[in-house]
């Protein structure tokens, strides 16, 4: 299985990347995980769109070819982060590489509500016309990682809070179900 992954946030240290890399080696044996690079992809012009350029073209490949993506992501200002934005707007045009395409949001704060207003604002997000995605229903199904920076080893980078990680294992199960539903 070949799933790719979205992260929010692009600073080096970003405890989204750190709990998405810990994914890709975790679940190694149940799905190849890719991260797709976003900071590489410009603003989304509707001048564009037709005819975008080649890191548009190759981001929009990866996702068509992905059996389901992930999207790791933190909350800015209740919202998710516009670099992400931006790339799931590529995603949403001429090519809609996102219709149909199984997707898992969840996502990691350093507050106590572990992004449910991002959250929330991805699933709407991912409702739209132009994404239609077929999104992992949220009974029970939203991992919001909250206090991130206690549950991170900084000096490891890797996800330490057991609860934590036996709820997510649990849920990638959930979604490989899902996938193959
Ligand atoms: C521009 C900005 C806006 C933020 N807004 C929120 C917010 O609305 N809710 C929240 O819980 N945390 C917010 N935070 C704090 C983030 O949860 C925290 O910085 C987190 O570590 C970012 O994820 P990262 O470590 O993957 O970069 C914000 C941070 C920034 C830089």
């Amino acid at each position: 299985m070949n799933v790719v992954t979205l992260v929010g946030s692009i600073r080096k240290e970003s405890l989204n990347m750190k709990i998405a890399k810990f994914m890709q080696d975790r679940y190694k044996d149940k799905f190849d995980m890719q991260i797709l690079n976003i900071d590489i992809l410009p603003f989304y012009n509707q001048d564009d769109e037709n005819n975008p350029p080649q890191v548009v073209k190759d981001f929009k490949r990866e996702i068509a070819n992905a059996d389901a993506v992930i999207i790791v992501t933190p909350e800015y200002n209740w919202s998710i982060p516009g670099v992400l934005k931006n790339a799931l707007d590529w995603a949403s045009r001429v090519e809609k590489v996102l219709v149909n395409k199984p997707v898992f949001p969840l996502g990691a704060s350093q507050g106590v509500l572990g992004t449910i207003r991002a959250q929330l604002h991805l699933r709407d997000i991912l409702s739209s016309t132009g994404i239609q995605a077929r999104i992992l229903p949220p009974g029970g199904n939203e991992v919001l990682i909250n206090l991130a920076g206690q549950k991170v080893d900084v000096e490891t980078d890797m996800l330490t809070d057991q609860t934590t990680i036996e709820f997510l294992d649990s849920k990638i199960d959930t979604f490989i179900e899902f996938i193959n539903s």
